[in-house]
């Protein structure tokens, strides 16, 4: 079986942790056992761009005990696990491509390997799949049934080549489930980033003044989390309504420059370029801790920040020192890349059972109603969203009320007023 994994021998390290991981997602469990006797999956051909991580393996499973034959490459050249890596390809069975710390070039070769199964679906986290198909692979085209796309960067950029025409096949926007972005981008990214700056720095954050660029679903759940850690947190925003949000939710918010001189750590969740630029670098006091929990490495402008040094060296594990010219240091996290994946483990299992869910429950839907669906993006069917939520609150032991039939009626009604 072809794969490219950084070391065989990480495999048992690796299987014990997807176990873990496979405790604290009931839901997909529950997916898999059903997948496993009706094999929904059957015949299809899928390629799957994810973080390879222990909850992502969990998935691959599930895929595969539908019926499916699948190939795994990374969604982001720093984000893998290789014990799980290595893992999926032994006891798995699961063509896996993906080393962590690959370089660019490697990580485009990894997503070749992974198409090389001529997929039916494709299975996303970035759009980095579809892109590559529709640019450079335009032959795979002819086999394609749909495909899925986990994250908001990725539904932007897929939105935006269905705007301009050039969509070849339907996608269903995981990301956009209420059982996805209400629960992965707000609890999981808030937790899981201020994991990934902890692990890097090991720094307190009581006391600290915290600037999240950005109050999306993700900002919102980072700004919370630091404040719960005694965090003094800026909110920086470009849209009104965020940011009158962030007001009412009780942070501050100012331009990102207003602050830059006073703030301790700086973490940008916006999805969008250059968000920290050179005139906020020039501003920062000395010892500022700039990280990233967006998906691309693009929303820190890394190279202003290499021209303005006159050295850099690596002080810690993904904590890269820069002294700029007039003295001041700044720490830039995990490359710039996804602090929450490349320097912690991602988001807790807990979350990541209903996003997975979302993605299994969607490629089993994209093969079987894809004649029906057109070169679009379309958002995940609202009873699957229900579905997952009633399966989650069961998962946790949990009952609420049913609507009586009088509540019923009643909310069918227009006639009784006051
Ligand atoms: N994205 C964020 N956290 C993740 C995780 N634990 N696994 C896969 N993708 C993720």
């Amino acid at each position: 079986m072809k794969s490219d994994v950084k070391d065989p021998k990480l495999a048992e390290k690796g299987r014990l942790r997807i176990e873990w991981a496979e405790k604290d997602m009931p839901v997909l469990r529950g997916i898999k056992a059903r997948f496993a006797k009706e094999k929904p999956l059957k015949g299809i051909r899928l390629a799957a761009c994810l973080h390879v991580t222990t909850e992502t393996a969990n998935l691959m499973d599930t895929l595969a005990a539908g019926g499916a034959q699948v190939h795994l490459c990374a969604s982001n050249p720093l984000s893998t696990q290789d014990d799980v890596a290595a893992s999926l390809v032994k006891h798995f069975k699961i063509p896996t491509f993906a080393i962590k710390g690959e370089d660019n070039k490697t990580y485009y070769k990894h997503m070749g390997q992974c198409l090389s199964i001529m997929p039916n679906i494709t299975m996303d986290d970035g759009a980095d799949l579809v892109s590559t198909v529709h640019k450079e692979k335009k032959d795979l085209i002819k086999n394609m049934l749909g495909g899925t796309e986990e994250t908001t960067t990725g539904v932007i950029r897929l939105k935006a080549m269905a705007k301009d025409g050039v969509l070849e096949y339907p996608i269903i926007a995981v990301n956009d489930a209420y059982t996805k972005y209400l629960f992965d981008n707000r609890y999981g990214t808030g937790q899981s980033t201020l994991d990934g700056v902890l692990r890097a720095t090991n720094r307190l954050i009581a006391g600290s003044i915290l600037v999240v660029c950005g109050y999306g679903w993700c900002g919102k759940g980072v700004a919370m989390r630091a404040k719960g850690m005694g965090a003094r947190v800026v909110v920086t925003e470009v849209d009104p309504l965020r940011a009158l949000e962030a007001v009412l939710d009780g942070f501050s918010v100012m331009p990102l420059e207003d602050i830059a001189p006073q703030a301790d750590i700086f973490i940008t969740v916006t999805g969008d370029i250059n968000v920290i630029s050179e005139r906020a670098f020039k501003k920062m006091k000395d010892g500022s801790i700039v990280a990233n929990s967006g998906h691309f490495n693009v929303e820190i402008d890394i190279p202003a920040l290499k021209k303005l040094s006159k050295s850099t060296r690596q002080i810690r594990d993904f904590v890269e020192e820069h002294t700029l010219r007039g003295g001041n240091r700044v720490y830039l996290l995990g490359e710039g890349r996804l602090i929450n994946l490349a320097a912690a483990e991602g988001h807790p299992s807990q979350v990541m059972d209903m996003s997975f869910a979302n993605q299994a429950l969607s490629a089993e839907y994209m093969a079987k109603n894809h004649k029906k669906l057109e070169k679009s993006v379309y958002p995940v069917p609202c009873e699957i969203d229900q579905e997952i939520a009633r399966l989650k609150l069961a998962g946790m032991g949990i009952k609420i009320d049913k609507l009586t039939a009088e509540q019923k009626k009643y909310l069918q009604s227009w006639e009784m007023g006051t």
